[in-house]
């Protein structure tokens, strides 16, 4: 299997889990409390490697509590950690509500994460000359991201960006991604166009291809992804299962993507790997406690199709 490479935050996420969001002024009581591992990185990272794959990390953590816990979950996961650098600040903190329906809004404090500068990706670039694969989100400073892309790119590295959370993104930095993955949200943003239908999602499918973007996996939750290509608009159905926590949804399918590509599957059938992975990661709550393994991602693909 081809080695992966993540380049991403690092957060501890605090987790209330309660019936419904409060309004601005109001307090509610809550139903549970918890503290996961977390942060996109992070997540992408260990939902890699517990489904089989060799993934090195890319990535800061804080000088407190909350990095030692978050360095540990990663060390535990079996992700190569010898490149994560402690700065000085706090690790990146995520603030996370859950309501019944287990739909999340999250507050996040970059801490470390913020400090992944230019820097310190050139001065530990040997991590992505050793992987194939790199992948990107965006919970770190964008420059960083658009310099790794373009390093990663030109390096003959297939480079996955999850547009998360949402921005608007330069042309040169779509354009040397391999896949973007955006859900609904990122992809409106990232193309400025509102997708109502099949008809506006290819008008946006189009604005990002002429911005240089090869291949968009558009996430959409159980209704599954469309891969969309120059020539292409595919629905890969999903799978309906029952939703306890959507926390890193996205960040699972993009591993079960990178993954199934690293095992050099085709991109539908990586797609459709994808949206299992993904599916089972809402049945459990947390991040990186909720990512499956490979063997129960197969078990549940032959049950389900
Ligand atoms: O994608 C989910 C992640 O987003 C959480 O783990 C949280 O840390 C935020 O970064």
């Amino acid at each position: 299997m081809k080695k992966i490479c993540v380049l991403g935050s690092i957060n501890i996420d605090l987790v209330t889990k309660a019936i419904e969001f409060p309004i601005p002024g109001e307090t509610i009581p809550g139903i549970e409390f918890n503290t996961f591992p977390g942060g996109k990185g992070a997540n992408q990272a260990v939902a890699a490697s517990k489904l089989g794959a060799e993934v090195i990390f890319l990535g800061k953590i804080g000088n407190d509590v909350f990095g030692e816990m978050a360095l540990s979950a990663l060390i535990e996961a079996k992700v190569d950690t010898r490149y994560i650098k402690k700065e000085d600040i706090s690790t990146g903190v995520a603030s996370i509500t859950v309501n019944k329906s287990g739909q999340n809004s999250i507050i996040c404090v970059p801490g470390a994460n913020g400090m992944i500068d230019v820097a310190y990706v050139k001065a530990n670039k040997k991590a992505i000359d050793d992987a194939d694969i790199l992948m990107l989100q965006l919970e770190i400073p964008i420059e960083t991201v658009e310099w790794a892309a373009q390093y990663a790119f030109t390096n003959n590295k297939l480079v996955i960006l999850d547009p998360a959370p949402a921005r608007k993104l330069s042309k040169a930095l779509l354009s040397n991604c391999s896949f973007i993955t955006p859900n609904e949200t990122e992809l409106e943003i990232i193309s400025e166009i509102k997708v109502l239908n099949v008809d506006s999602l290819e008008s946006a499918k189009q604005a990002l291809i002429q911005q240089g973007v090869s291949t968009i996996v558009h996430k959409c939750s159980s209704k599954g992804a469309y891969l969309l290509t120059k020539d292409d608009q595919l629905l890969i159905p999903g799978y309906k299962v029952e939703v306890v926590d959507t926390t890193a949804a996205g960040d699972s399918f993009n591993a079960g993507l990178a993954v199934s590509l690293a095992q050099g599957k085709g991109t539908e059938e990586s797609i459709q790997f994808a949206n299992a992975v993904g599916a089972l990661s809402v049945t459990k709550i947390g991040a990186q406690s909720a990512m499956p393994t490979m063997s129960v991602v197969m078990e549940f693909i032959k049950k389900n199709n």
